[in-house]
């Protein structure tokens, strides 16, 4: 799996921020033909996408192209044109306000003409679908089965709010008036049960207000503690953030990590099932728990300072 702590949003149209963007620490980076392109804008953003794929420096990062949604007139010309210049050059395309699993077989099915056609390995492409309406979501679990291209589900909260009349302007943050709980929380969680069902990552969205460090920190920390990947970022301050928020604790790695050798010690050594680490009883769930944290912290590029020493017998 990518690592996609942080995705940042780059506009096609602008040649400056595509620049700027290539000596960015985000893990992934979405170079946008969708709804921060201008309508009049539009052809020319393929141009200097293809251009900024081809030449530019992305190493280390996921190269990803958001194409205009299928209720455009666009879609089409977006993928070919792109994959055709720079296919060899792409990690993924992602495919916003998807609606129906038909839609991200119609990706997957042009991909794979288009791979062909211009001798790139057959699946080579990866698909993300963005869930950004009540009929995305009503169909994300059919949405995350769709196509084995397939690595993430992206939650996108402005198109979804004003999809289901949600009484806010402000992206990310709770609808004024709303003082109990968490407006987000089904969305988030019915997105990440879909994306777990299918093996898929799960994405949460952009965060619009860029000055608001913390209010980004706070947002960003309910979807990490709920289980999801990554998190959209607009500005280079958010990247950050994002990174940290998004990778477990050093504390939480060392004990991960700390939970697998001594599950794997008294198993195998001792042939016992449930022991006790420290204060703690651990057993088979223990290590399934253990195991994300640690992979997500082995993809962060943590390393662990204790190493696990058999208790004396
Ligand atoms: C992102 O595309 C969003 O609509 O929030
Ligand atoms: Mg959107």
């Amino acid at each position: 799996m990518r690592s996609r702590r942080s995705c940042l949003a780059v506009p096609g149209s602008n040649p400056r921020f595509l620049e700027k963007a290539q000596g960015l620490p985000a893990d992934e980076v979405f170079l946008d033909l969708e709804d921060s392109v201008a309508p009049s804008a539009k052809e020319g953003a393929r141009k200097n996408v293809v251009a900024a794929l081809r030449e530019g420096d992305w190493s280390g990062r996921t190269r990803v192209v958001r194409v205009n949604d299928l209720g455009t007139q666009w879609t089409y010309r977006d993928v070919i044109e792109v994959v055709e210049g720079a296919g060899e050059f792409l990690d993924c395309l992602m495919l916003p306000k998807v609606e129906d699993p038909a839609q991200v077989v119609w990706l997957d099915t042009l991909l794979t003409q288009i791979e062909k056609a211009n001798g790139l390995p057959v699946g080579g492409i990866g698909v993300e679908a963005q869930i950004e309406s009540a009929r995305g979501l009503v169909n994300v679990d059919a949405i995350g089965g769709a196509s084995g291209r397939l690595e993430t589900l992206v939650f996108g909260p402005a198109d979804f709010m004003a999809s289901i009349n949600m009484r806010t302007l402000v992206v990310g943050e709770q609808p004024p008036g709303y003082t109990e709980g968490d407006a987000y929380h089904y969305i988030l969680m019915r997105i990440l049960m879909a994306a777990r069902t299918h093996g898929l990552q799960a994405i949460d969205g952009p965060y619009l207000a860029i000055r608001d460090l913390d209010g980004f920190r706070r947002v960003a920390g309910r979807s990490a503690a709920l289980g999801f990947d990554g998190k959209w970022v607009l500005h280079p301050t958010q990247i950050e953030a994002a990174n940290e928020v998004f990778s477990p604790s050093q504390e939480d790695y060392e004990r991960a990590e700390l939970i697998l050798d001594a599950y794997e010690y008294h198993t195998t050594v001792e042939g016992r099932g449930a022991v006790m680490l420290g204060d703690e009883m651990i057993d088979e769930a223990s290590r399934k728990m253990a195991l994300v944290v640690t992979a997500k912290g082995r993809a962060a590029g943590m390393s662990r300072t204790t190493a696990f020493t058999p208790p004396a017998s």
